[in-house]
């Protein structure tokens, strides 16, 4: 990636649905990679909010007897709560229900109306009404003309509708495919969407008139704008790119393209076909990269409303009461489903994942170099002479390489590998630990230079390790740093990573980072 601005965003959620592990879980992954980025000092604008509009939300507001603004509103409010309960730090929250938002939305499908890639037709086709979405023939007929979602029948219906003219972007799209292969990932994701798209591209149905709750087309106002079309703008109505008097636009024009759009495996199809396609008819610059993530089950069974088997908010808050907010950012993103496979939400590995790692690696190494320091350099950071016997491990080099590998990860959104680089640091102290063992060392006062020397590169080894973990254990190395009197992180990640940056006579309290939880 090349931009110094960068703009990550999340899928807006709709707000028929009560926030649970999904939502939750896309919103950490590109909470980690927004500090992360902020961490190296870039300058990064992560966005996430509500889809508000359409059939569904009518609906379920009828059916509860309130307005759908009733209704989006009280449920927009609590996906905002969540925001702050597990500490996310987007920049902003948007709402398709903002004034500045539909009006933008209303001159976006202007300028395609004007340049014709917006037309009324008519259109009869395999309608799902749970999903408001068109099936082509052949998909209708694979899916035996029933709902794969809902299992309901599929509707045979005829209406006036704007259309999208997507079939123009063929070529267009086979082009971008070829020219940025990495524009959607992982690659299994891309050979799916190349998949559906060698069957041919239909245009597309961008209004309705069976209901009113959206943004009217502009001129034809029984016409609503399809909710679809409404949602994919929010990347670019939150920047204010269709409203150039506006401080959205002054503030925030220049963060696009985004250099990161994460979405679910379910909602490839709009992401990475329709999004594109209307941003190639806006004449507008494509994202670097859509990330389509695989699902999280529980217990190793799909999660589903029928099965009432939804990791919800109160387990998830649980989790967070039991083990700590970074432990459950932690396994969302070392556990999660980054990549073509999805992944089992289960109370047993998320307890060994955080007693192996956070307990028994991090949390001990920290704990165990801090209490030597204590006992053998009263309190202080020793000096590093040079001289240390055992252990074998050319300390600068090794950690450079660490370093470089999770930067690297990162950029790909490997969340994992990056984790990983880092986490190795930690373990090769702890078997440096082990290797030179200071503690038998500090029994002969002659090896004291030794002993200090030996931790002074526990120290400074995991010191380094925490800056690059930083992004997803934001409190816990928030308390390392307070401990070991590090200061705040200074916006040059790299150039904090650079060995033997800590100084020696540097108070190191003990700490205790990740205390043991006892299953019950
Ligand atoms: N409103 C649309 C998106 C419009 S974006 C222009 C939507 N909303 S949603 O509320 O259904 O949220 C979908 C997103 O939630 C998924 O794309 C994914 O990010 C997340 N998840 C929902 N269930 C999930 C799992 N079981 N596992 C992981 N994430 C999943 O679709």
């Amino acid at each position: 990636m090349s931009h110094l601005k960068r703009y990550i965003t999340t899928p807006i959620y709709y707000v028929n649905d009560r926030p649970h592990i999904g939502h939750v879980y896309t919103t950490t992954i590109c909470d980690v990679w927004a500090r992360f980025q902020r961490l190296a000092g870039h300058d990064v604008f992560f966005l996430t909010g509500t889809d508000e509009h359409g059939q569904k939300v009518e609906q379920s507001a009828e059916a509860r007897g309130v307005t759908p603004q009733a209704l989006a509103d009280e449920n927009s409010a609590e996906f905002r709560r969540i925001m702050g309960m597990f500490d996310l730090t987007n920049d902003e929250f948007i709402r398709t229900t903002d004034p500045r938002h539909e009006q933008q939305v209303q001159s976006l499908v202007k300028r395609l109306m004007d340049s014709g890639d917006v037309y009324l037709g008519t259109f009869e086709g395999w309608y799902d009404p749970g999903q408001e979405e068109y099936y082509t023939e052949t998909k209708a007929r694979e899916v035996e003309f029933k709902s794969p979602i809902s299992g309901k029948p599929l509707e045979r219906a005829t209406e006036e509708n704007y259309y999208f003219k997507l079939s123009a972007y063929q070529d267009r799209l086979e082009k971008m495919f070829k020219d940025h292969p990495g524009i959607v990932r992982p690659d299994a994701r891309r050979n799916e969407v190349l998949g559906r798209l060698r069957e041919g591209l239909l245009d597309v149905p961008i209004s309705r008139t069976n209901f009113a709750w959206g943004i009217g087309v502009p001129g034809a106002p029984e016409h609503v704008i399809y909710v679809w079309i409404d949602a994919l703008f929010n990347y670019i109505t939150a920047l204010g790119l269709a409203d150039s008097d506006s401080e959205w636009y002054s503030d925030r024009s220049e963060y696009w393209p985004a250099g990161m759009q994460v979405i679910g495996k379910e909602i490839l199809w709009f992401h990475a076909v329709i999004w594109p396609a209307l941003l190639m008819a806006l004449g507008l610059p494509l994202p670097e990269c859509i990330y389509a993530h695989s699902f999280w089950i529980s217990e190793g069974q799909k999660m589903s409303k029928s099965l009432g088997n939804f990791i919800d908010l109160e387990q998830l808050q649980d989790y967070m009461e039991t083990y700590g907010s970074d432990a459950l950012r932690y396994f969302l993103a070392t556990q999660g489903p980054l990549g073509a496979t999805d992944s089992d939400f289960s109370r047993s590995q998320f307890h060994e994942t955080y007693t192996t790692d956070l307990v028994n690696t991090l949390g001990n190494c920290a704990s165990r170099t801090s209490a030597m320091i204590g006992k053998y350099c009263e309190g202080a950071c020793p000096e590093d002479t040079g001289e240390c016997a055992g252990g074998g491990v050319e300390w600068s080099d090794f950690t450079a390489a660490q370093v470089e590998a999770s930067i690297a990860a990162m950029e790909k959104f490997d969340l994992s590998g990056s984790i990983a680089a880092a986490m190795s640091i930690v373990r090769q102290v702890d078997a440096f630990i082990n290797d030179t063992a200071p503690f038998k060392l500090a029994k002969d006062p002659d090896s004291a230079p030794m002993v200090g020397n030996i931790l002074y590169r526990c120290a400074e080894a995991i010191r380094i390790a925490t800056c690059l973990l930083e992004a997803t254990l934001p409190d816990r190395v928030q308390q390392l740093r307070t401990a070991w009197h590090l200061g705040e992180a200074s916006g040059d990640l790299r150039g904090e990573c650079v060995w033997g940056r800590l100084e020696p006579g540097t108070t190191i309290e003990k700490v205790a980072l990740f205390p043991r939880v006892e299953t019950s």
